[in-house]
């Protein structure tokens, strides 16, 4: 398709609106909703067994992160689900709640049970299996809303191979974590077999096009090397200016992840968290306790099973009201932002 010149007062529109568009933004922040209260969860889940609790889909100002929560019977979680599941280029972190089971990942079998966490590679398949005789309930965060964005989203299921972009076309293709891997047979790390790197010896410009050609069967094995399973009963809390935080997902600690990063914080009865603003995207599962938050001068009250979705760079704090410890679980979208170099973290107040 051809594409019609603009007229200049349409280029002035274009430039207009590349000049307002953070003013503009910051209008959306401030009308993105922040708190999801459990009540939503439970009006929601009468009648159907996924809850979307942060997605741009549903007013949410969100470009990095979905998070939503889901419950099934007894068994595997999609009747149809036998032996693949199904796979999604987004990064996931599954949290389970309640429940015990099993996830087959890429072949592998991971034992779960409530506390657990599960970091998905991106484009490996995978299902999962509830051993126990009450519904599973976890709460999921992935990266689709990026993925989607940025035109790169592929979801293959088991149940809908009529949507399938690459598994229907050969059993390499199934078992492979590249979009795409053999589509062009004969080929040694990413090099079709008749080209011989040799020949270019000498060439900045030829290695430098090597290693792209080598990136998706490299990017694979390091997803493949990656962490998967983090046991909630292995969390190690520790002190930082915001309080007492056990990270759990990060590119620092073995996860092969570049977009999302999860970690747990912890509060003490009737002590506050540190402040902070940043430049990434992050939303707050309250997993016990109750208090409220102050998220940019507003106040917001919370209780277990509620939900924060914190707008990119307010400044948030957190006060633990309760007589028992609260604890958030916090995905955020810090290491997308850091792969592209826009991050900044600014501390105010620090924890008690
Ligand atoms: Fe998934
Ligand atoms: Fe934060």
């Amino acid at each position: 398709m051809e594409s019609k010149p603009p007229r200049y007062d349409e280029y002035l529109k274009m430039y207009m609106e590349m000049m307002s568009f953070a003013k503009e933004e910051l209008k959306r922040r401030e009308k993105s909703p922040v708190h999801i209260p459990k009540e939503k969860i439970d009006r929601e889940f009468m009648g159907q067994n996924w809850v979307l609790l942060v997605d741009p889909r549903i007013g949410f100002n969100s470009r990095i992160i979905r998070f939503w929560i889901n419950g099934f019977p007894p068994g595997e979680e999609n009747n149809q689900w036998k032996t693949m599941g199904h796979r999604h280029t987004v990064e996931a972190v599954i949290h389970v709640l309640k429940g015990h089971g099993y996830s087959i990942i890429d072949g592998v079998r991971y034992d779960w049970e409530p506390g657990d966490f599960i970091c998905v590679p991106v484009f490996a398949w995978h299902r999962h299996v509830n051993l126990s005789d009450e519904d599973m309930v976890y709460v999921a965060s992935t990266t689709g809303p990026l993925s989607m964005g940025i035109g790169v989203a592929i979801y293959e299921d088991e149940r809908y191979p009529e949507y399938w972009v690459f598994a229907q076309k050969d059993t390499a293709e199934k078992k492979s974590l590249i979009p795409g891997a053999v589509e062009i047979p004969d080929m040694q790390r990413g090099i079709p077999k008749g080209i011989d790197p040799a020949h270019y010896e000498g060439s900045t410009a030829a290695k430098l096009y090597f290693e792209q050609l080598r990136f998706a069967e490299e990017e694979e094995q390091a997803r493949r090397k990656g962490k998967v399973l983090v046991k909630g009963k292995d969390l190690k809390f520790e002190r930082t200016p915001m309080g007492w935080v056990a990270p759990v997902v990060d590119p620092k600690l073995g996860f092969h992840v570049k977009v999302m990063s999860t970690l747990v914080a912890h509060m003490e009865p009737g002590k506050r968290s540190g402040a902070h603003r940043h430049l990434y995207e992050e939303v707050n599962h309250v997993l016990s306790g109750e208090g409220y938050s102050i998220i940019e001068d507003k106040r917001y009250n919370w209780e277990k099973g509620d939900t924060l979705s914190i707008p990119v760079f307010s400044w948030h704090q957190h006060f633990n009201t309760s007589r028992e410890p609260a604890r958030f679980l916090v995905h955020t979208g810090r290491p997308a932002m850091e792969n592209i170099g826009l991050m900044n973290t600014q501390q105010g107040e620090v924890a008690d």
